[in-house]
């Protein structure tokens, strides 16, 4: 599996591919890939002539106080399990290729990164944008392939591509679970055993959620209340927001009338998770 480390190279392989007529799938990560991933990558494999995959921890999406420096990272790996799904090449640039010395150039939005994720992480969004454009303009992909795990940053994105007129069908994945519901995490890896079996609450207490939509409740207070008294039955869990919102512009609702996001960003210990589901008024 070819590693390919700066944009120019990056540019001459898809520039040949272009002059062939070939179409380009893309799955920017950062790295330490799971079956979420591979999902997203057996997606574009699939619909696409050519795949190129990035993994690149991206500093500017960090906050001081988080984990830029501990994220997991495994190229090798990585680049294994690249290579088994059958993608053509991996991005994996240095921080300086990306942002180089003078970089002063940022994508930002207004208040779609606001709430949910963006409360506690108020640059995050500002770095993914940023990232996320430099990486679509170097690759120029025909599609590009996130997860729904990360529900805010896929709004964000589709929302981006419109604004900005970029060229990129923006695909969304279905989140990728565990065996007892918790959704895969390249952060799951910080979990110790106690944690990893209390993190499970997060996916069990969406799970009252459903059911309480399911079965007509939509006072969103009342589901919020639900969620969060099944949240705090577990002694390792802090949780950071839980919030029902409508799916244009992520605003809290009261009532669910329409389709909804259902998210939350949960502390296990130390290790802060996130999970939703989408509620769909017509499922
Ligand atoms: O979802 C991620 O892994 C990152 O936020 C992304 C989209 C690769 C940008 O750094």
């Amino acid at each position: 599996m070819k590693i390919v480390k700066t944009v120019n190279e990056v540019r001459e392989i898809v520039g040949e591919w272009r002059k062939h007529g070939l179409s380009v799938g893309f799955v920017p990560t950062m790295g330490y890939l799971h079956e979420g991933h591979e999902s997203l990558i057996k997606s574009a494999v699939t619909q696409n002539d050519k795949v190129v995959v990035s993994v690149f921890v991206n500093p500017m999406q960090f906050g001081e106080n988080e984990d830029f420096n501990s994220y997991p990272r495994d190229i090798e790996r990585d680049s294994e399990i690249c290579e088994k799904a059958g993608v053509d090449f991996i991005f994996n640039p240095e921080v300086s290729e990306i942002y180089g010395k003078h970089f002063s150039s940022f994508v930002n939005m207004n208040t779609l990164p606001d709430g949910l994720c963006g409360k506690s992480r108020p640059i995050h969004f500002k770095g993914v944008c940023t990232v996320v454009s430099k990486l679509f303009n170097i690759v120029c992909p025909d599609r590009a392939y996130f997860g729904q795990k990360d529900a805010q940053q896929l709004a964000i994105i589709k929302r981006m591509v419109s604004d900005l007129n970029f060229d990129i069908e923006i695909i969304g994945c279905p989140i990728i679970r565990e065996s007892d519901g918790l959704a895969k995490s390249s952060r799951n890896t910080y979990l110790n055993a106690e944690e990893r079996k209390a993190a499970v609450v997060l996916s069990r207490s969406l799970g009252v959620g459903r059911e309480l939509i399911e079965n007509g409740e939509n006072d969103a207070k009342k589901i919020i209340s639900a969620i969060r008294n099944e949240i705090e039955k577990e002694k390792l869990a802090k949780i950071d927001y839980i919030e029902i919102v409508d799916m244009n512009m992520l605003q809290p609702v009261n009532e669910i009338k329409e389709s909804v996001l259902v998210a939350m960003a949960v502390y296990i210990g130390k290790t802060r998770l996130i999970d939703n589901f989408i509620f769909n008024q017509i499922e």
